[in-house]
């Protein structure tokens, strides 16, 4: 399965959500790639532990060489590097993938990660890391996967971002790739207590959003996660929020 975890709004749990259940799917056996388009590199240092800049391979390498005819060529296999856990992987993001962008777009490249993905075949359970934007790369992203999932921040401004989101996903899926399935909207540092956010939540599954029914809570433990390196099923395997993200990995992979 190649799934993409996006929002075109930062800050609210991509690259949080992508490599704990990422991490998940690996810690249970599974042969896992957490592919990185994120210029920033969040998800490429929280897996491997090292800055994204400093790893020797990246996705750069992958869109460079598409922009150049000819030898020299690396299979997508050689750019994919170890993370610090068993069977997870990692296809590195560099901030340099930037300044490809626009040369990117003109020269019609959109569809090279989807054909590289598919040439993989099913090595792999993919989860697919974007940046902020609906911009080059998290297009490619949307075109090479078969599902996504869409972290929510329960913020009443977001709420627009999500609509207006989801009518892109169903533009792209018309024109582009008609294996593009919504998974669910995952609801991220979700506060039980709090009057609003659950108002938000029966709002949406009242207009027919598929809100998932696991939320995530909000808990320091994430950001410590983060700073270890160390994805949450292996640095606090007890706790809630982990707990969330097994139920969560669980709901979507039956
Ligand atoms: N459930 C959570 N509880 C606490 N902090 C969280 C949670 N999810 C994400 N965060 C924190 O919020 C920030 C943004 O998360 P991140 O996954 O990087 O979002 P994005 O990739 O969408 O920009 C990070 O500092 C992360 O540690
Ligand atoms: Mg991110």
């Amino acid at each position: 399965m190649r799934r993409v975890v996006f929002n075109q709004k930062g800050g609210v749990g991509k690259s949080s959500i992508t490599c704990n259940l990422a991490a998940i799917s690996a810690a249970q056996g599974v042969p896992t790639l957490v592919i990185d388009l994120d210029p920033q590199g969040n998800s490429s240092h929280y897996l491997t532990g090292q800055a994204a800049e400093t790893l020797p391979d990246s996705m750069f390498d992958f869109f460079e060489q598409s922009l150049t005819l000819g030898g020299g060529r690396r299979a997508l296999t050689d750019l994919i590097q170890p993370s610090q856990y068993e069977n997870l992987y990692v296809l590195a993001a560099h901030p340099e993938l930037e300044s490809l962008e626009a040369k990117l777009e003109s020269r019609y490249k959109i569809y090279k990660l989807k054909e590289a993905l598919q040439a993989l075949g099913n090595d792999y359970q993919i989860w697919i890391d974007t940046p902020p934007a609906l911009n080059f790369f998290s297009r490619s992203a949307l075109i090479a996967a078969q599902r996504c999932l869409i972290p929510f921040d329960c913020d009443a401004f977001s709420r627009q971002a999500l609509y207006s989101l989801q009518a892109a996903i169903d533009e792209l899926r018309s024109d582009h790739n008609e294996d593009l399935a919504i998974e669910g909207i995952v609801v991220n540092q979700y506060n039980a207590q709090a009057n609003l956010p659950r108002q938000l939540i029966e709002e949406l599954l009242s207009e027919q959003h598929p809100v998932l029914p696991v939320h995530l809570t909000s808990s320091v433990k994430m950001r410590e996660s983060h700073q270890l390196s160390k994805p949450l099923i292996h640095s606090a395997p007890k706790h809630k929020l982990t707990q969330q993200f097994v139920a969560l990995h669980e709901l979507l992979n039956g």
